[in-house]
């Protein structure tokens, strides 16, 4: 087949929504996209036709091959607002000279070396949680602040601002508000951030936001491309692990079993294959990765021509036939080679920071508060499409 996404007339509105009554499973047309031989034609939320990657292997195959940009200053790129971009949205080499000032602080080995500083910030959140109003809800009260912290501390953002750029990124990254309300968000966080880099450059401090002050005092670094790293950090480092937190608690509270095995082993290899399959099962990121063509291409038996816009519809490619019974939530499978944090070049940098913030948040909840329910119906809750969140989850104990 070949036809630009602009061809067809009826194409699957992107994100879907998803059943009230089972919030968390991906919407039943996704899974009618992996049956789908080919691509499939999607409308975003903002109006820009695209194809739908679906199938996991096309998914991979897609994004490795050297002709998809991520390239934002590429009008064709199918996103919102065509602002300044962060090296998420460019391509190598400038991509990879600015994500390797990062790479070295979110390796396995230093993220691990955060774990004590995690549990306290974790213990600390618990303490004020637990001895507050019930219900709560753990979204504000719990899984924010700890995700909130721990990126507040890597970077050097001072943790009593969080109201303030926390507000500001939602908006600008809300996919249901209006461009111009989007755009006056980002421009309040950006010279925020703006002011928090530049007081750093004549004195810079051992965080990432020093690191590049020192980068940019000794000629290396611009400005802007330090404000815009600073932002997309700090934004990625709590939405994301926030909504997973939520997501992963509302999951186990209904399997039940599986619930009571993460909160009563002492096996922290238990704890992380579970975590792992979480990630798999619920893929928050349905919107995070789009592309465009720079050539024509085929993908699967599919011609992409030319400046066709792409979406990977990674709810899809994680519950593709790779993993067996793909449609259930089993912590004991290996779910190593999922998805939820993409594949390539732009895989996700803060991946290990969002493994062991969940490792260590999600048991730590189901322990300390062992009759942990959900205070109102499935069908209440509110969500959050794109970076697939819940907005607030009332919980009683
Ligand atoms: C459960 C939590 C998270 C999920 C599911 C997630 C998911 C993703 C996905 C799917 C991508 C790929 C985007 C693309 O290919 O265009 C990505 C990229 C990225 N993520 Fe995450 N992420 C999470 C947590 C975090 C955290 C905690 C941080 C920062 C501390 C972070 C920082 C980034 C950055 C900077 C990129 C862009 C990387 C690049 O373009 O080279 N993420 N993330």
């Amino acid at each position: 087949m070949s036809a630009s996404p602009d061809d067809h007339t009826t194409p699957l509105a992107y994100p879907a929504l998803r059943e009230p009554q089972c919030p968390y499973q991906p919407p039943s047309e996704y899974a009618k996209l992996i049956e789908h031989d080919g691509l499939v034609q999607a409308q975003l939320r903002h109006g820009d036709r695209v194809w739908l990657v679906a199938r996991y292997d096309e998914v991979r195959a897609t994004l490795a091959d050297r002709r998809i940009s991520a390239d934002i200053t590429n009008p064709h790129l199918p996103v919102p607002v065509h602002g300044r971009p962060t090296f998420a949205r460019m391509d190598d080499p400038e991509h990879a000279r600015l994500r390797r000032l990062f790479t070295s602080a979110f390796t396995v080995r230093n993220v691990n070396a955060l774990r004590g500083s995690i549990e306290t910030v974790v213990e600390r959140t618990l303490d004020a949680f637990a001895s507050g109003p019930n219900p709560g809800d753990l979204m504000r009260d719990y899984a924010l602040p700890v995700t909130s912290q721990m990126i507040c501390l890597m970077l050097g953002v001072p943790y009593e601002d969080h109201q303030y750029f926390e507000e500001k990124a939602a908006a600008a990254f809300q996919l249901d508000l209006d461009p111009g309300v989007k755009k006056a968000a980002f421009t309040e966080m950006f010279e925020y951030t703006r002011k928090l880099v530049n007081d750093r450059v004549p004195q810079p401090t051992d965080d990432l936001v020093g690191r590049q002050a020192a980068h940019i005092a000794a000629g290396e670094l611009n400005l802007e491309d330090a404000v815009m790293n600073t932002m997309g950090l700090l934004v990625a480092g709590h939405e994301t692990t926030s909504s997973m937190i939520c997501l992963a608690i509302l999951v186990l509270l209904e399997h039940p079993e599986q619930l009571a095995r993460i909160r009563d082993t002492e096996d922290a290899s238990v704890v992380a294959r579970a975590i792992e399959e979480l990630l798999r099962y619920i893929t928050i990121a349905e919107t995070a990765i789009v592309r465009v063509a720079t050539d024509d291409l085929t993908i699967g038996s599919h011609r992409v021509r030319k400046n066709d816009g792409l979406v990977m519809c990674l709810p899809a490619a994680n519950r593709d036939g790779k993993f067996a019974g793909a449609n259930d939530l089993d912590i004991d499978r290996d779910a190593h080679g999922h998805l939820a944090f993409g594949f390539g070049a732009h895989q996700c940098l803060g991946q290990n920071l969002a493994r062991l913030e969940l490792q260590i948040a999600v048991p730590a909840l189901l322990r300390r508060l062992p009759h942990l329910k959900l205070a109102v119906g499935l069908e209440e809750l509110r969500m959050r499409l794109g970076i697939l969140s819940v907005e607030k989850l009332p919980v009683t104990w």
